[in-house]
C-alpha cells in the first residue's frame, strides 16, 4: 500500500469509493439500503471538496493503482476537519484508515483534529477513538417533509448573508466555538448559482445571533454548518431555512440532543430521527457557549 493525494481527474473513482464504503457497510451491519444503487450522487464530495480544499484528500493505492481508501481533511487557522473517511469494503480491517489518519495528524502538525461520526458505527468509532479522538457532543440526526408551501411561521430577524457578513460571521463562531473557518463562509457566498444558502439572524440593533448555511443540491439537501448563541436562535434560523430553501423537499439537519428545547420544537413540526453522530475532537476542544450545527458536507468544524 502507498499514500498519496487524490488527483483531479479521480473525482468518479473517490465517488464509487464512498457509495462502495458507506452502502456496504450499512446493508451488512444495519440491513440498511439507505444509500441506494447509484455511486454518481456521491460525486458531490470529491467536487465539492477539491473546489474547496484542492490537493487534501489522503488516498491508500493499492499495487495495481486502485484506490483502497481515502481521507478528506481540511485545514483551518484553528484546526483540521476530518472527513469523510472511506476504505473499499474489500479492504476493511487492514489498518488502511488507521495509516490515512496518521498522515493528516502528521499534516495537522499540533492543530487539533475535528470529525462528526456516526454513533453507529462501533468500526469507525473504534478507529477514532483509539487514535485518540475524545466524542464531546452526541447529535441527533432529524428529517422532514417539508410541505410544497413551506412551514407556517414568520422569522423576524432573519436575512440573507452577503459576502460582507463573513468577517463578523467568523468572529460569531470564533467567539462561541473557537473555531475559525472564513474559507468555507467565502465559498458558500461568493458564487449564486452555488447549491449553498446561508441565512443570518440579527437583533433590532443589527448584531449578529447566528447563522446558518445549508447545501440545496440534489444529492445532499442539508442545513448546516451554522452557530447560534441560543436554542432559539438556532430554531428560528432551522425553521427560517427550511421555510424558504426546502419547499417539497426532504432535508437533514443535525441537532445537540442536550439542546431540549430545540429537539422538542423538531418533533412539533413533525421531524423524525434518521440516525445519530458524535462530534470528536483530537486535540485541545475549546469551550462551547453556543449551539452548533454541524453537516456532513463540508466537514470542516
Ligand atoms: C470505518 C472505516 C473507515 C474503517 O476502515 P478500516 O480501514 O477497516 O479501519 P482500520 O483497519 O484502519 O482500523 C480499524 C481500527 O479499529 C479497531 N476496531 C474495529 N472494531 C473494533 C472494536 N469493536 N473494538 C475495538 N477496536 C476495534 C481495529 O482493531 C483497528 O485498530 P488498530 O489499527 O489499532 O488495530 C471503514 O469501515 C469504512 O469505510 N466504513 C464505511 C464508511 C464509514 O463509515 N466511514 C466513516 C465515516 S465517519
Amino acid at each position: 500500500m502507498k499514500l498519496r493525494r487524490l488527483l483531479p481527474h479521480e473525482g468518479p473513482a473517490s465517488a464509487r469509493l464512498i457509495h462502495a464504503a458507506l452502502d456496504t457497510w450499512y446493508r451488512r451491519n444495519l440491513n440498511s439500503a439507505k444509500f441506494g444503487d447509484a455511486w454518481e450522487p456521491f460525486q458531490v464530495i470529491p467536487d465539492t471538496y477539491e473546489a474547496l480544499d484542492p490537493g487534501c484528500c489522503v488516498v491508500a493505492e493499492d499495487a495495481d493503482g486502485s484506490l483502497l481508501g481515502h481521507a478528506f481533511y481540511h485545514p483551518r487557522p484553528t484546526h483540521v476537519g476530518v472527513g469523510i473517511v472511506a476504505t473499499h469494503p474489500n479492504a476493511g480491517g487492514r489498518g488502511i484508515a488507521r495509516a490515512m489518519l496518521e498522515e493528516i495528524i502528521r499534516v495537522a502538525d499540533g492543530l487539533p483534529l475535528r470529525l462528526v461520526s456516526s454513533a453507529m458505527n462501533l468500526d469507525s468509532f473504534s478507529l477514532y477513538t483509539k487514535l485518540g479522538f475524545v466524542p464531546h457532543e452526541t447529535y441527533q440526526d432529524l428529517t422532514l417533509e417539508i410541505p410544497a408551501e413551506g412551514l407556517p411561521g414568520n422569522f423576524p430577524g432573519v436575512r440573507p448573508a452577503q459576502l460582507t457578513d463573513v468577517p463578523a460571521m467568523s468572529d460569531l463562531e470564533f467567539r462561541l466555538s473557537g473555531l475559525r473557518r472564513e474559507h468555507d463562509f467565502h465559498f458558500f457566498l461568493q458564487s449564486h448559482d452555488a447549491p449553498w444558502r446561508v441565512m443570518i439572524l440579527e437583533n433590532a440593533g443589527g448584531e449578529m445571533l447566528g447563522f446558518l448555511a445549508a447545501s440545496t443540491h440534489p444529492a445532499c439537501p442539508m442545513l448546516g454548518p451554522g452557530i447560534a448563541i441560543d436554542e432559539s436562535t438556532a430554531a428560528t434560523l432551522i425553521h427560517a431555512c427550511l421555510h424558504h430553501h426546502f419547499k417539497g423537499r426532504t432535508p437533514i439537519w443535525l441537532v445537540p440532543v442536550s439542546a431540549t428545547q430545540l429537539v422538542r420544537q423538531a418533533y412539533v413540526w413533525g421531524a423524525r430521527n434518521v440516525e445519530l453522530h458524535l462530534a470528536s475532537t483530537l486535540g485541545t476542544h475549546p469551550p462551547v457557549t453556543g449551539i452548533v450545527l454541524p453537516t456532513f458536507l463540508p466537514e470542516s468544524g
